[in-house]
């Protein structure tokens, strides 16, 4: 009777569990049923996987001057957004929480797109695809960035610039449709400081003569944010030499002018960032400044250059420099405009 009973059920579990589990449909043999890694997006989003492996977000976790600026994370602080659990978890807008395990995937698709359901947020709901997207209206808005982008006010600069009621917003610049096609999507390489053609696109530089002197002027033509912006992380220096018709007897540069936001250490240094509005800046005379100053006689040439990390360190011995002590700027920067004042 007992073994009867027992076979019963069983035979009803079974029913109940085909009745109540029915085979998906459109799921293939190898949809997860669980999200737990990035790698599982990858067979069937291979575009998307490749841009983001290619992307800053995807380095985060293993970015050497991260890793150097956070004593390898023994700063703990440092993990809630290098290697961050979901968005949507503390909710879009809010500060992300560490992770604690798969860190060197860094911002990864799930930290943007997992839902607290254990779903996918998309643009659009498509319950037939594999991955079920829900359309969540927030993944598409500045404040979704903010939760990990408004620490140093990139977020709120442009809240501030007519931008914010026209457009283009952060998407459009920095997650542009590929080929500017909409069907297409949005490209995840996310280009920012790394991208010199983006920077180049940011700020003009020009000068000329105007008595003994001559005038420098940078602007900030990008308008949507300062110029560097994410600020600690980003500096740009103004330099200038003699022009001699042997390009390569040319000397050393000489420092003219800095712009960045100083760590909070650094008590002496103003900032000197270009705002996107002169209401954002102290001094009030941002987005353009310029800067005067009397060489010696005969052509100059003026350079700006971008530096990814605010210091000047000595390749060989990792000493960091003073400013006026770098006579060349390329070691660790690039050049973003040069001009010529004959
Ligand atoms: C088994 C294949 C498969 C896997 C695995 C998969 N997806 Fe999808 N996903 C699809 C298909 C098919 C679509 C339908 C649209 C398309 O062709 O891109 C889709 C659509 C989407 C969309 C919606 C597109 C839109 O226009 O809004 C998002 C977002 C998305 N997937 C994210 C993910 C993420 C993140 C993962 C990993 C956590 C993932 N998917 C895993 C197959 C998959
Ligand atoms: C609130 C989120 C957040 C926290 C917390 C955070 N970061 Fe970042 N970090 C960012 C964002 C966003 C960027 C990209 C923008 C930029 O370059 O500043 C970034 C970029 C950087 C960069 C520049 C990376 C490069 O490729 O040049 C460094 C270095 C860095 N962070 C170090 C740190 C250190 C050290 C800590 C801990 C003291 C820390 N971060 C904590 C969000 C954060
Ligand atoms: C930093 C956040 C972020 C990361 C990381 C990220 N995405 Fe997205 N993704 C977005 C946003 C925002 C959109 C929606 C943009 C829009 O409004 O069209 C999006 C859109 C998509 C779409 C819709 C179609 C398209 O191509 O635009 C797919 C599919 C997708 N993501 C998959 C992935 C996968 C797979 C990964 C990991 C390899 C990933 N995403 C990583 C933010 C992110
Ligand atoms: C979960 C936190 C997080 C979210 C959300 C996020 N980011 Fe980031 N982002 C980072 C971190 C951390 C870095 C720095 C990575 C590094 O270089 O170490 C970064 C770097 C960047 C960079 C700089 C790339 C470069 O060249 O250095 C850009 C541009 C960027 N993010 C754009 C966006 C945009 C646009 C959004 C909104 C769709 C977004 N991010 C959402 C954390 C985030
Ligand atoms: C009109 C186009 C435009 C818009 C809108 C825009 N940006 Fe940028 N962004 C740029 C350009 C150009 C640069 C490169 C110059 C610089 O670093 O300031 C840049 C740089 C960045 C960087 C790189 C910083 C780094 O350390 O490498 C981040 C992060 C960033 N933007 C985030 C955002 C966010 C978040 C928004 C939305 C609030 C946004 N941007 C809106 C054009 C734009």
């Amino acid at each position: 009777m007992k073994k009867l009973l027992g076979l019963l059920v069983l035979g009803c579990a079974a029913w109940f569990m085909t009745e109540l589990v029915p085979p998906e449909p459109n799921a293939t043999p190898t949809t997860p049923v669980k999200w737990t890694s990035s790698q599982q997006c990858k067979e069937c989003h291979q575009e998307v996987f490749a841009e983001w492996e290619d992307s800053w977000h995807a380095k985060s976790w293993i970015d050497e001057d991260v890793i150097a600026q956070s004593d390898n994370f023994s700063n703990k602080v440092c993990i809630d957004c290098h290697a961050p659990r979901g968005v949507f978890e503390t909710g879009v807008g809010n500060r992300v929480l560490p992770r604690s395990s798969r860190r060197a995937e860094g911002v990864d698709c799930l930290a943007c797109h997992l839902l607290p359901n254990g779903g996918v947020a998309g643009t659009i709901s498509m319950p037939s695809a594999p991955c079920k997207p829900e359309a969540i209206l927030d993944l598409s808005r500045v404040a979704f960035c903010a939760g990990c982008h408004d620490q140093h006010k990139t977020v709120t600069q442009w809240r501030e610039t007519p931008m914010a009621d026209t457009g283009p917003d952060c998407l459009d610049c920095h997650m542009p449709f590929r080929n500017g096609d909409p069907n297409r999507g949005r490209h995840h390489g996310m280009a920012g400081g790394h991208d010199l053609n983006l920077v180049q696109s940011a700020v003009t530089l020009e000068a000329e003569r105007e008595g003994d002197q001559i005038l420098v002027t940078v602007e900030n033509v990008m308008g949507a944010h300062s110029f560097p912006t994410d600020e600690r992380s980003r500096a740009a220096d103004i330099f200038w030499r003699p022009v001699t018709a042997d390009p390569d007897a040319r000397g050393g540069w000489t420092h003219l002018h800095r712009i960045r936001d100083p760590y909070r250490t650094e008590v002496d240094i103003p900032s000197t960032l270009l705002h996107a509005l002169a209401s954002q800046d102290k001094t009030g005379d941002s987005p353009r400044r310029t800067i005067g100053f009397a060489p010696p006689q005969g052509a100059i040439e003026v350079a700006l250059f971008y530096k990814l990390a605010p210091y000047y360190r000595d390749p060989s011995d990792g000493r960091v420099w003073k400013t006026e002590e770098v006579t060349d700027p390329l070691m660790d920067s690039s050049l973003v405009h040069r001009v010529v004042v004959p």
